[in-house]
């Protein structure tokens, strides 16, 4: 049966550990893996702009030796110009694989469920799996615990503390499941009314109950960072969100990632971003370019990790 990413939930800890173990040997050697996906297409139905989750699949398909198709907001124009499981269904006949970037979440969960092939979430105005899954395998490696073959996922991330500051939006609904899946601690500082999802927090801490981690929601940016070995941010408006932006800058001002705000957390602390940044608001130029920031390699992790989901999802 055909499997799809749309929720790092529907994952289990062990699939976690197999991305991230194959992640690692597609990082190591990319010739080795020239024609993994050699005849296959994957098609990209993009309704937002992207940079890195357009590029690095694209990228990532071709050093797999297999073909990528990008249809822009235009072309497919889902839900307007057919139904979004006509064009599921239709564009199934075609290709192996589709990643999908849209508002509503429901066009994920439409597609996955009209297409005869896989489809993988490249981000919904719910959630954001790929890159939560890029995040984990960039915080594992940057505590040197690369040795995916040996330990899993869980004692990898055990003990460390991930603190996310600002808008509780797709990409902080995934890094809850994230965490809580892999054992990690998460806090989510945010101000009042923008706190993540509440069934997804919910569930997380379900999970974490499982992994024996902490997932902590908080209105205070200050005592969230205390003591984080990772600290997380991301635009205080999302895509569609634009008309938002002078308002939210007032209600976020206290929650922007500054040099003064990371002397709270931990000796050698990590910053984070999924980028794309705006610079002087959830994050200043000094952060973002300073040695703390791993900003870049979390970008070029997506396309490692992205490989291995596309392996797992589209060589069966
Ligand atoms: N982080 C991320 O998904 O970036 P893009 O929007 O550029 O794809
Ligand atoms: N929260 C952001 C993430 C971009 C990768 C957005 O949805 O625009």
């Amino acid at each position: 049966m055909k499997k799809d990413l749309i929720s790092i939930k529907d994952l289990t800890v062990q699939e976690i550990d197999g991305l991230f173990n194959l992640a690692v040997k597609l990082k190591k050697n990319k010739s080795k893996f020239s024609k993994a996906l050699a005849g296959k297409t994957l098609a990209l139905i993009f309704q937002k702009p992207s940079n890195r989750t357009r590029v690095s699949f694209e990228v990532g398909m071709y050093q797999l030796g297999g073909n990528s198709i990008y249809l822009s907001p235009s072309e497919i124009n889902l839900g307007v110009r057919e139904t979004v499981k006509d064009a599921a269904k239709t564009i199934s006949r075609y290709v192996d694989g589709i990643v999908l970037r849209t508002f509503e979440h429901k066009n994920c969960l439409d597609m996955a469920a009209a297409a005869g092939v896989p489809v993988i979430n490249g981000l919904s105005d719910f959630s954001h799996p790929c890159q939560a899954l890029a995040d984990l395998f960039t915080i594992g490696e940057k505590f040197s615990r690369l040795n995916y073959t040996r330990q899993k996922v869980s004692r990898r991330l055990k003990g460390l503390t991930l603190a996310y500051v600002g808008d509780g939006n797709n990409v902080c609904n995934s890094l809850l499941y994230a965490a809580a899946k892999s054992g990690m601690n998460i806090t989510v500082a945010t101000p009042a009314g923008y706190a993540p999802n509440p069934e997804v927090v919910k569930q997380a801490k379900e999970m974490a109950k499982e992994t024996l981690s902490q997932v902590i929601i908080t209105e205070d940016p200050r005592s969230a960072v205390n003591g984080a070995n990772v600290v997380y941010t991301d635009v205080w408006a999302s895509m569609g969100q634009e008309e938002e932006i002078s308002k939210r800058k007032i209600i976020f001002k206290d929650f922007q990632i500054n040099a003064k705000l990371l002397t709270h957390a931990a000796t050698g602390v990590l910053v984070m971003h999924c980028l794309p940044a705006h610079r002087g608001e959830e994050i200043t130029d000094e952060v973002m370019d300073s040695k703390s920031s791993i900003v870049f390699d979390q970008a070029e992790n997506r396309m490692h990790v992205q490989k291995a989901i596309l392996i797992k999802l589209l060589k069966g």
